[in-house]
């Protein structure tokens, strides 16, 4: 089976391409990158006006399976990753159980190759059952195939642990995700504290706990020299942190998520609690601050955070609804709207933030389009506008902010493998 791709903008910030050209696929590789490919003989993509894109990478969804299959399952979260132009995500271990046993890891491999539309790249907890005290067996993880190590959802507070954990990483040269948050300072926060969270009278989670936790997951990344990323940063002062870290050398990659960028904690006066989400959404100041973060690349990647939740749950009172939203369907509209169309980052930095940045963080060989490689691709109108409804998403749950907002940057073709998973009607 080949596949042509005719006359699609070809971005590829791995190599800093921007041309339009012709993309011959054959079987799972790209075989021919060229300004014209003859037709004939193979099926047709015509691309004349759209923007061809290496497939997108998540490097942060949940999928809830095993343990909470009426929020999603890996079918559900995959087709919603496809609807939204990724080929690639990766799934956080707190689920129930929590990815902490090889077996587990397998699991997930072969749901997704029986059910899954995308790639699935599973990572396992830190700590054994996600429980701070003791590390899960690391080193036959890595064997099972997982791509990273997180405790997200929680922080590992006890320091010792952390350390030994980041030396395992070393050794393994996996990453290692935290989720910086002291919950001695969050406690039983529901919003950012300030100004709002004193107006609604609702508790405040100050920004402190992610700095606190920050500071000193920066200090054990530089003593023990080892692949730390830190997870959706919320605040100025991390991005502060972490530009100074990065200047001296330390070891230290992050991700922002869409949400954290696009809206602030005014929006939770509406008491929806679409707008829950950890870390809370913060002040303008934070959001201005987490956008030059992208610019100067002090923030490496873009992932969602995914994190379907049902109705039922999220239509509780504001303090007893979970913290999360879906994010895997709006990302990259997202991106465009609020990042490439008001010039905060040119089309090729926000890409390669969605790419060959989580790629190579990952240590994965994706994330970049030539002959050889896989042909993962995601093809996407610029312009284009679209509506944001329950209705259209495919994941299971429908927790999002963004409903009934237009948002740019149609997804229309998703390709797997040289396999269409994807396609807009
Ligand atoms: O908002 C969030 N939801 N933040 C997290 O860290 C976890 C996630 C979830 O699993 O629901």
């Amino acid at each position: 089976m080949s596949l042509l791709i005719k006359k699609g903008r070809l971005i590829d910030p791995a190599t800093n391409y921007d041309a339009v050209v012709d993309i011959l696929v054959d079987g799972e590789m790209i075989k021919k990158i060229a300004p014209k490919i003859n037709r004939s003989g193979h099926e047709l993509i015509d691309a004349a006006n759209k923007v061809v894109v290496p497939g997108l990478i998540d490097m942060h969804t949940h999928l809830r399976q095993p343990g909470r299959e009426d929020e999603e399952t890996i079918q559900s979260g995959t087709r919603a990753a496809a609807k939204g132009g990724f080929t690639t995500i990766c799934c956080m271990p707190n689920t129930d159980p929590p990815i902490d046993d090889p077996s587990l890891v397998e699991f997930i491999y072969r749901e997704a190759e029986r059910r899954g539309s995308v790639e699935v790249l599973p990572i396992a907890t830190i700590s054994k059952d996600r429980a701070g005290k003791d590390l899960s067996p690391m080193g036959r993880l890595k064997k099972a195939g997982v791509v990273a190590f997180s405790d997200d959802g929680d922080w590992v507070a006890d320091s010792h642990l952390m350390r030994r954990a980041l030396e395992y990483v070393k050794m393994l040269n996996l990453p290692l995700i935290s989720h910086c948050e002291d919950r001695g300072l969050s406690q039983d926060g529901v919003m950012n504290e300030g100004y709002t969270s004193t107006i609604l009278g609702l508790q405040g989670m100050p920004k402190e706990a992610e700095e606190v936790a920050l500071f000193r997951d920066l200090a054990l990344c530089k003593m023990t020299e080892s692949p730390l990323h830190l997870a959706h940063l919320s605040t100025a002062e991390s991005v502060e942190l972490i530009r100074k870290a990065k200047v001296s050398g330390v070891r230290v990659t992050t991700e922002v998520t869409p949400h954290h960028f696009t809206l602030t904690d005014r929006e939770v006066k509406s008491f929806d609690t679409n707008t829950k989400v950890n870390p809370p959404l913060r002040g303008s100041e934070d959001l201005e601050a987490l956008k030059e973060g992208l610019k100067d690349a002090t923030i490496d990647v873009i992932a969602t955070d995914h994190a379907p939740h049902l109705v039922e749950e999220k239509e509780k009172e504001y303090n007893a609804a979970p913290f999360g939203i879906v994010g895997l369907e709006t990302a990259l509209g997202l991106v465009i709207k609020e990042l490439v169309q008001t010039g905060a980052l040119t089309l090729m930095e926000a890409i390669a933030k969605l790419t060959i940045n989580p790629a190579r963080i990952l240590r994965i060989n994706r994330g970049l389009v030539k002959e050889g490689a896989k042909a993962n691709l995601t093809i996407f109108d610029l312009e284009k506008k679209w509506l944001v409804t329950e209705e259209e998403f495919f994941s299971k749950s429908k927790n999002s902010p963004f409903l009934g907002w237009e948002l740019p940057g149609k997804v229309e073709w998703t390709i797997v493998g040289g396999k269409v998973v994807y396609q807009d009607d």
